[in-house]
């Protein structure tokens, strides 16, 4: 019996390396993402690639249906798609605000409320991707910190929901990663070099993680190494909180 999972936001960055990592455990997986380049991860049928935007009312339904309809079992659910915004407060406005938690919040409960039914039946998991930024204050991120937060709140709220019934729900809370999001929002800065010399000295190890150090984290708190473990946020963050 193969296990199944959906994952959101797997074109690229951590959502991609999710894929392949839970691909290599034998895991079977819908992996859903806006992004056309979602596509490239159909290799033998043991991913099922979606093009979809999650803030669509449509679209956690047809992932999860996916995912029974090809293979029949739920056993994880990975809330990873998400857009950053670093910008204060005084810039940020009413649409920025609704854009992103549209983005960020909206489409976790909405595949989290689809998924939930199954993941009883199979006493499966959730793994959500928050960050740092829902855990401490981080300037300029007012609005993304307040959608991972949030993230943050569901995890340890479902956690106690539905322990009784056997689905634990976990996050990993990252630091900075080495992807195409942070490089886009540094592109954004004034100065990208001082920013990123910045990034950098704010996490003890002296650089960003990578994607798949993330992704081993989210596979190891869906697996049973990690049977004794609900409600945690798993930093993965190079020693950022430990300072
Ligand atoms: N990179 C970092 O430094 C960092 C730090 C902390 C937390 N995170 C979190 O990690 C997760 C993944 O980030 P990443 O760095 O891999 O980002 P990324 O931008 O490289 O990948 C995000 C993916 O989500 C997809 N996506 C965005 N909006 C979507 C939508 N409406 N519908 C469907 N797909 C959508 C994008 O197309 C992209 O493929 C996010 O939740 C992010 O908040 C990232």
């Amino acid at each position: 019996m193969d296990l199944t999972a959906v994952v959101t936001g797997a074109a690229r960055g951590i959502g991609r390396s999710v894929v392949t990592r839970l691909r290599a455990e034998g895991y079977r997986i819908v992996a859903v993402d806006v992004s056309p380049a979602v596509t490239d991860l159909a290799e033998d049928g043991r991913v099922v690639p979606i093009v979809a935007d999650v803030t669509l009312d449509a679209t956690p339904d047809a992932a999860i249906g996916r995912a029974t309809a090809e293979f029949g079992r739920l056993d994880l659910l990975v809330n990873n798609a998400a857009r950053f915004l670093r910008r204060p407060i005084l810039d940020t406005t009413d649409d920025d605000f609704d854009a992103l938690f549209a983005v960020n919040v909206r489409p976790t409960f909405r595949f989290t409320r689809a998924a939930l039914p199954l993941l009883t039946e199979t006493r499966g998991c959730i793994v959500n991707t928050a960050s740092i930024s829902g855990l401490i204050g981080v300037a300029n991120q007012s609005v993304y910190a307040m959608t991972k937060g949030a993230i943050v709140q569901l995890t340890r709220q479902l956690a106690i929901e539905y322990a009784a019934r056997g689905v634990r729900v976990n996050a990993v809370a990252p630091g900075a990663v080495d992807t195409e999001f942070m490089a886009e929002a540094r592109a954004a800065d004034t100065d990208p070099a001082a920013s990123l010399a910045v990034t950098l000295s704010n996490h003890p190890i002296g650089r960003m993680s990578t994607p798949d150090e993330v992704a081993r984290a989210i596979v190891f708190l869906a697996s049973p190494e990690s049977a004794g473990i609900t409600g945690t946020i798993l930093s993965v963050d190079g020693g950022y909180l430990a300072r």
